[in-house]
């Protein structure tokens, strides 16, 4: 009730991106200290690590203890893990990572549009693969489980070979292989000029099988993810999907959207960038994917869900589409820390009004709902 009366409207008219990273560094800090993830707790819903038996997921293989996740972008670094789990969060998606170091675009370019509702157009700035995968190299002891968001340099998006494409990928896959709990493509950014064509299936079958190779060839094969847009068409979807099950890979639905109509009800829509969070249309827009892909697939593949999470009602939406777990990033700064224990603790009373034993049983029961 503080965050959101009080903090949230003050940190609405700071720079998004700057108040963003010291957020994300004042946890890492805390990390260090000792006592400090003590300290990150009072932070979290009702000043206790949420956990419940009801919660325990496992999606292709990977143990979470919650179906939340700190999504890509949170934090690109890989700085905050234990912070981002001590509020609640069972782990998250760390990146865009790229192979070498990148600035992005000029600032400012993280804006939040109304409250909840942010529009960034970073440009995958990164301190690249050998940074990242250092800096999550010491988690890995913690057992917390960490996704790796692979993404490409922008000069290598332009190239019209898809091996380039493979081999960006590749590297980022190989340099973090020890750190990962899974993989996602992330190259539906709408970004970097050029990224979202490489959605497209004879560029995604060429990254994609040399991304499977390369998990093989370091050890056991790790899951792999292919991230999407909001704004494919459903014959573009047809082709993901297509990619996605021929090579038995999962799905993360979706990435921001740059559609004029939903830009421009925050007066954003001549600007460059993808907006997220807390916006109908744009939450809508992931559900019908989900449900469709749930639908397409008959649930045989895994889909992760993301876009307008903000409390217990819209991630069972998301799940009762056919996604778990389940990704936030814009309502980790517009609800305020407690978001992830909150709607952990929805999803839980939900369940036992409604005599559900696992939250697994939930997913995709309302597909059939969302018709195209
Ligand atoms: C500031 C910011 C940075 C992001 N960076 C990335 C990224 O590097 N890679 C990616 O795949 N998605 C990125 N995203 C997209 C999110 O992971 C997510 O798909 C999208 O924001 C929808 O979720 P939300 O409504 O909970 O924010 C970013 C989003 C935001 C707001």
């Amino acid at each position: 009730m503080i965050y959101k009366k009080i903090v949230s409207p003050v940190l609405d008219r700071l720079d998004s991106e700057t108040w963003h990273i010291k957020a994300r560094e004042a946890l890492h800090w805390a990390e260090m200290m000792p006592g400090g993830l003590k300290l990150v707790e009072q932070f979290a819903y009702k000043r206790k690590r949420f956990s419940h038996p009801k919660l325990h997921i496992n999606v292709a293989g990977v143990e979470f203890d919650n179906p939340l996740l700190a999504g890509a972008g949170w934090d690109k670094e890989g700085r905050a893990v234990r912070g981002i789990w001590q509020l609640g969060a069972a782990g998250g998606e760390f990146g865009g990572v790229l192979a070498h170091p990148q600035y992005g675009n000029p600032k400012p370019r993280q804006f939040v549009a109304a409250p909840g509702v942010v529009i960034n157009r970073l440009g995958f700035n990164s301190g690249g693969m050998s940074k990242v995968s250092t800096n999550l190299r010491k988690y890995f002891e913690s057992g917390i489980p960490v996704g790796i968001n692979v993404s490409e340099n922008k000069e290598v998006v332009q190239s019209e070979i898809p091996e380039d494409h493979a081999r960006a990928c590749v590297q980022v896959v190989y340099k973090t292989y020890h750190v990962a709990s899974w993989f996602t493509l992330g190259l539906s950014s709408p970004n970097t000029p050029k990224m979202r064509r490489l959605q497209g299936k004879q560029w995604l079958e060429c990254i994609v099988a040399s991304c499977l190779r390369a998990t093989g060839t370091m050890g056991r094969r790790k899951p792999l993810f292919i991230k999407i847009a909001p704004d494919l068409s459903w014959e573009e979807l047809d082709e993901v999907i297509e990619v996605a099950c021929g090579y038995g890979v999962g799905i993360v639905a979706s990435n921001t959207t740059i559609n004029t109509d939903i830009k421009g009800k925050y007066g954003f829509a001549d600007e460059a960038g993808g907006l997220s969070g807390d916006d109908p249309d744009f939450r809508a827009m992931s559900v019908m994917q989900i449900a469709y892909i749930y639908r397409k697939t008959g649930g045989s593949i895994s889909i992760m869900g993301a876009g307008g999470i903000k409390d217990a009602p819209t991630a069972l939406e998301k799940i009762k589409a056919g996604a778990l777990p389940l990704q936030i990033v814009s309502a980790i700064r517009g609800e305020g820390p407690t978001v992830f224990g909150r709607i952990n603790r929805g999803l839980v009373e939900y369940m036992d009004r409604e005599g559900v034993s696992s939250i697994q049983e939930l997913v995709g029961v309302d597909a059939a709902k969302y018709t195209t």
